[in-house]
């Protein structure tokens, strides 16, 4: 008799999509300090410090004041109009209310620009190392992810490095600067390279700027500023990491049509928006001064600086990073494979990092460090660095 085969089974779509390593490893940690042991974090992305003050009380008036009810799913008009404002002065991409829409962190942002731009079979090139659940949000996609290895794009030329990897059923560019995990950032002139490869192509680019005031040299440039570009540009933002409200969830979009037609279902259909009280504390945060903004930036610097001394000292090969607050050193010398040398210097030193294989091949061979961590703890992790590679 044939079997017939049970209702009861996942959508195919979700068969490559994996769930993210970070996770398993924040995990552990935990274990590690419920059994009363020290762990130097530098496993996390997240500030150091907490949501300024004035952001919390914005939301909460907000609530007071009933700002409890259904907002536009696309966000709140006088949001929208301090996001194009934004856009415009600081990014130089001419954006009106229309072209922005508010999303759930910049993860929802991502999510819906892969999954408006790619159908099955398509192809889409992502510069690697890459922030891993973009590898999921192109196979989520049904897509295919072409891993672009960054620091040979970089000596051989991006064009000619994009041209090489690139298949006829590419549709699309990840593009992000500056980079998780490398702290990488693209330079004016790559990003115009990397246009002129999208027009020629009629591709699609997705940028992240996730850590657009996180540049310590050179300055943030957003491809979509480009002439021709701000067409085929997807751009998503988010607050977590400049106001250091990760658990805000508070993001936005920037693009033009069709994108923003098909961005806005797949809000509508998957959050119907962003919390209200949350928006309104969105507006607060988007009015610190840029002094501010700065005046954090030189505090990641010290870290990244304290930190890439350590590691260097150690005999952890580190060139600092240009942007975002991560160190990814060479650790060939702990162990060859990433996720060997992570599992030993958790379990001997007791210092948690993620396994650059987690960021695709080409990070194979390095440890991602997080300094959005306090000085002394830095300091902390580098003397049970000395004390271990002595
Ligand atoms: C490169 C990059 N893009 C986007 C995000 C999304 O952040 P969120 O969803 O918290 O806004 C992150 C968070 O770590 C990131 O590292």
């Amino acid at each position: 008799m044939a079997t017939r085969q049970s209702g009861i089974r996942l959508a195919k779509r979700l068969d490559e999509v994996g769930f993210s390593d970070i996770v398993q490893i924040r995990n552990k940690v935990m274990g590690m300090r419920a059994d009363g042991l020290k762990v130097h974090c530098l496993h996390g992305g997240e500030p150091y410090f907490e949501t300024p003050e004035d952001i919390k009380y914005a939301a909460v008036k907000a609530l007071v004041e009933n700002q409890t009810h259904y907002a536009p799913s696309s966000g709140l008009l006088p949001l929208r109009e301090v996001l194009a404002k934004k856009l415009t002065v600081k990014n130089h991409i001419q954006a009106s209310t229309d072209e922005v829409i508010v999303t759930v962190g910049g993860s929802q942002g991502l999510y819906a620009a892969f999954q408006c731009v790619l159908d099955p079979g398509d192809d889409a090139l992502v510069f690697s190392p890459y922030w891993t659940p973009i590898g999921d949000l192109v196979t989520g996609a049904q897509a295919r992810p072409l891993h672009v290895p960054t620091i040979t794009a970089r000596r051989n030329g991006i064009h000619n490095t994009l041209e090489q990897f690139s298949t006829p059923q590419t549709r699309a560019i990840y593009y992000n600067t500056p980079q998780n995990p490398s702290g990488l950032v693209f330079n004016r002139a790559e990003a115009e390279e990397v246009a002129a490869f999208a027009i020629k192509r009629d591709l699609v680019v997705i940028a992240d700027e996730a850590y657009e005031d996180l540049v310590y040299d050179g300055d943030h440039f957003s491809i979509a500023s480009l002439p021709g570009m701000a067409e085929r540009t997807i751009t998503c933002f988010t607050l977590s990491k400049t106001y250091a409200m990760t658990g805000w969830r508070a993001g936005y979009a920037v693009a033009k049509e069709p994108f923003m037609s098909a961005l806005r279902k797949i809000v509508l259909y998957s959050t119907n928006g962003v919390a209200t009280f949350v928006q309104h504390a969105m507006i607060h945060a988007l009015a610190t001064p840029e002094a501010e903004i700065a005046a954090r930036r030189e505090e990641y610097r010290k870290r990244r600086d304290l930190l890439v001394h350590a590691l260097n000292e150690a005999g952890l090969h580190c060139e600092p990073p240009a942007g975002a607050f991560y160190a990814f050193p060479n650790v060939e010398k702990i162990n060859k494979n990433s996720r060997t040398a992570a599992q030993i210097l958790l379990e001997k030193a007791h210092i948690a990092t993620i396994p650059g294989s987690v960021f695709g091949a080409q990070g194979e061979g390095h440890l991602r460090f997080g300094y959005a961590i306090t000085l002394r703890e830095i300091e902390d992790c580098a003397d049970a660095l000395r004390k271990f590679l002595a």
